[in-house]
């Protein structure tokens, strides 16, 4: 035992020593680049410039990139794709004095080639592994097209469905969208940057992005640190944690500081308390954007001020470019703090193997090869199945059968391929639109030949041309089921695409009533980025089924779930509210003072007069083709001392008449706190696959940690007192409930 334990500890010191010279030797690697390097060859690796295809923003037009990236003034690229072009870029940045190679960023949001659910559908799976193999894939393909670092993941909570960037994140909830985060960070990055199949990845944006005022792209934040603290930083420190090789500053300023020059939460929260080693880098333009804020008077203030926070690299606003050397020389900026910037730099590009070899992901082969590869297809369909919701489903109506005799298929989305892949789709060089799969072809493809298919239009995403109206009539009468896809059109949803009506645009909720006047029942299909409101379709369709924009596959998963070879099991990961007054409307609310319980008693109430107090579909919810029994829940114990636990433990049931999966959710509620505690908290969930009739018995963990919050000095710490313990089927479908209480 005891030579066991020796032998134990020697391997564990030599271990050390292996990491211990590692690390030392890549320090000692970044140095020794470092020593040779001019000021202004520094500066240079603190530029990224945009590679004059697309823009998110204005871009600056260079007519000497090639002589600049000579010169050793780039240090990195964003939106330039595939191998042939990153390795003519390569070349010319291997013709600077130092040779050091260049790092192509791109955002690969969701999917590069293969496109995957947007991250909030994805994330309404509440399947981490599958988010994390989407990653992936979404990795493996764009490294093999010369790419190494993506912009993501996007981990800002948001709970306005107004902000058009709701669509990029996962959801309203700190506790999911945590441990979303450290999966898809996982998944881009792999095991270690050097593996040729990963990228790095970027926490973005950093911080509270998702707050923005009136849910205005781009508005101001401002908000108590507690709501920063409690909800808008742990998905980002769980991206930390997880390694994550970069972080990106957001667009907004945060009661009064934009995040871009913002020095508590770059220096002292990300790079002091989670001790962050690798780089920051700005938004787009975001340096530049200081003047705007008001902030710097010009473009010398915005960088200093910008270096000062801890902002290490420029994303396309010149500013450093054109600023740094002459604040070194005024003495503004000292030396450390661009040798800090760039070291962190140089770091990331030694480990991903580019000093050794810079044109390691610029192979035209392996590119071939992903880019083509028939795995990943069969990926993006399984996680678009698992991220559609079913939001009603009338008498059974779904799934269809197969001999169904007459089906028609309706609307502006049916026949598109490019909608299906949502707003952060790549345009990869070279690849055209036609391997994603249509929810036409979809369809076709999974009925048989005793089914006919009728297709109609019947009217446009937008505007009030009812023109198709009598076509798409006249094809419902003629068939057994109806099934209508409407919604938004891609682009939407995403950056810069606020909007203040979140209504399914145009006349296609009209288009719905005439169908549904035909007496024949129907499926609507809503495609989307963000929640709509849509109360006439959610009152009177026969079936709904939310599929937002499922990438590539799209056609093929939404036929699946039609057709029950996939059972719907996605909950929402964000409230839907029922009209655009509600929000910000969450699940996780205080209780206030004089809390509203119904919608009959609203006066002197926290309640509207005019409006409901409960969302239209809450978070937690989504429907089933079967039903689930939530039995015996029992506690091991009632009391919690110290550093105990408790486990809760509950039996679930499938009771219905389809295999299926059930993502089971556990609430926890401080009912009484120094400060306000939210009426329920998200603190675990199990996904669970259930045969039909069988029973599973599941256990959950409560620790102290469970029950931690962050309080009026904010410190991290449990307090004692009673808690409510809540096991239900969503937010609002709490089907057991018990209590115990935290001693000391
Ligand atoms: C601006 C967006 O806010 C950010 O998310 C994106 O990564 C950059 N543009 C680069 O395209």
């Amino acid at each position: 035992m005891i030579m066991k334990k020796a032998i134990l500890s020697l391997g564990f010191i030599f271990l050390s020593f292996i990491m211990f010279s590692q690390q030392k030797s890549l320090d000692q690697k970044v140095d020794s680049v470092m020593n040779l390097m001019t000021l202004e060859e520094k500066i240079g690796q603190m530029n990224q410039y945009n590679d004059d295809w697309t823009a998110t923003g204005p871009a600056t037009v260079d007519n000497d990139k090639a002589t600049q990236i000579r010169n050793g003034q780039v240090g990195s690229l964003l939106n330039c794709m595939g191998t042939e072009r990153t390795r003519s870029w390569q070349k010319i940045a291997l013709e600077s004095r130092m040779k050091i190679p260049l790092i192509f960023g791109q955002d690969v949001i969701h999917g590069y080639k293969t496109t995957f659910p947007i991250p909030l559908a994805e994330s309404c799976s509440w399947d981490l592994d599958a988010m994390e193999l989407s990653a992936r894939i979404a990795a493996t393909e764009a490294s093999a097209s010369g790419i190494q670092w993506t912009f993501a993941p996007m981990v800002d909570i948001a709970r306005d469905p107004r902000w058009g960037r709701v669509m990029e994140g996962a959801g309203e909830d700190p506790y999911l969208g945590s441990l979303i985060a450290a999966a898809r960070v996982r998944g881009f990055q792999g095991n270690k940057p050097e593996d040729i199949n990963s990228v790095i990845a970027c926490a973005k944006h950093y911080a509270a992005y998702g707050a923005a005022i009136g849910g205005r792209d781009y508005n101001s934040v401002d908000m108590s640190d507690r709501l920063l603290w409690e909800v808008y930083l742990p998905p980002f420190k769980a991206a930390a944690d997880a390694g994550v090789a970069t972080f990106m500053t957001s667009f907004n300023d945060l009661n009064g500081v934009p995040a871009t020059e913002n020095k508590y939460l770059l220096s002292d929260i990300l790079k002091g308390k989670w001790g962050f080693k690798g780089f920051v880098v700005s938004d787009w333009g975001a340096i530049g954007e200081l003047i705007n804020h008001g902030t710097a008077k010009n473009s010398y203030e915005a960088a200093e001020s910008a270096i000062k926070a801890g902002c290490d690299m420029d994303m396309e606003s010149r500013c450093y470019k054109n600023n740094l050397a002459q604040l070194v020389k005024d003495k503004k900026v000292s030396i450390a703090l661009i040798d800090d910037a760039v070291k962190r730099i140089l770091r990331v590009k030694f480990e991903l193997g580019l000093f050794d070899d810079p044109y390691r992901y610029c192979n035209q082969i392996r590119e071939n090869q992903e880019l083509n590869n028939p795995e990943h297809p069969k990926a993006a369909r399984q996680i678009a199945e698992k991220s559609i919701v079913l939001l009603k489903n009338e008498n059974h109506l779904l799934p269809l059968s197969k001999n169904i005799k007459t089906i028609a298929f309706i609307g502006p989305l049916v026949k598109s391929l490019k909608q299906n892949k949502g707003f952060w789709d790549v345009e990869v060089p070279g690849v055209d639109s036609s391997f994603i799969v249509s929810q036409w072809q979809g369809l076709k493809k999974k009925v048989g030949s005793g089914t006919t298919l009728l297709y109609a239009r019947g009217c446009n995403i937008e505007g009030d041309n009812k023109e198709g109206f009598p076509e798409a009539i006249d094809i419902a009468k003629q068939a057994d089921v109806v099934i209508l896809s409407i919604g938004e059109s891609r682009d939407m949803t995403g950056e810069a695409r606020s909007r203040s009506n979140i209504n399914i645009p145009g006349v296609q909720e009209d288009l719905l009533k005439a169908l549904l006047a035909t007496g024949k029942p129907v499926v609507v299909l809503i495609n989307a980025g963000r929640p709509l409101v849509f109360n006439y379709t959610a009152d009177h369709a026969t079936a709904i089924l939310y599929t937002w924009w499922l990438g590539s596959e799209a056609g093929d998963a939404i036929a699946d779930v039609l057709f029950g070879d996939y059972n719907p099991s996605a909950k929402l990961t964000i409230t839907f509210p029922g009209s655009v007054g509600q929000i910000p409307i969450y699940y996780s609310h205080f209780n206030t003072g004089r809390p509203a319980t119904s919608d009959t008693n609203r006066y002197y109430k926290s309640a509207y007069t005019d409006l409901s107090i409960y969302p239209k579909y809450e978070f937690g919810y989504g429907l089933s083709y079967t039903n689930f029994n939530y039995s015996d829940l029992k506690l091991s114990k009632k009391e919690m001392k110290g550093n105990d636990q408790i486990e809760a433990s509950v039996t679930i049931t499938n009771t219905g008449e389809y295999d299926g999966d059930e993502i089971v959710q556990l609430y926890l509620r401080d009912r009484f706190g120094s400060i306000c505690r939210p009426v329920e908290e998200l603190k675990d969930f199990k996904k669970i696959q259930l045969k039909k009739g069988e029973s599973k018995t599941i256990k959950f963990i409560i620790n102290k940690e469970k029950l931690s919050f962050y309080n009026q000095k904010l410190q991290w710490a449990a307090e004692p007192g009673e808690f409510d313990l809540m096991i239900g089927a969503s937010s609002k479908d709490i089907r057991l409930k018990d209590s115990f209480e935290l001693i000391n």
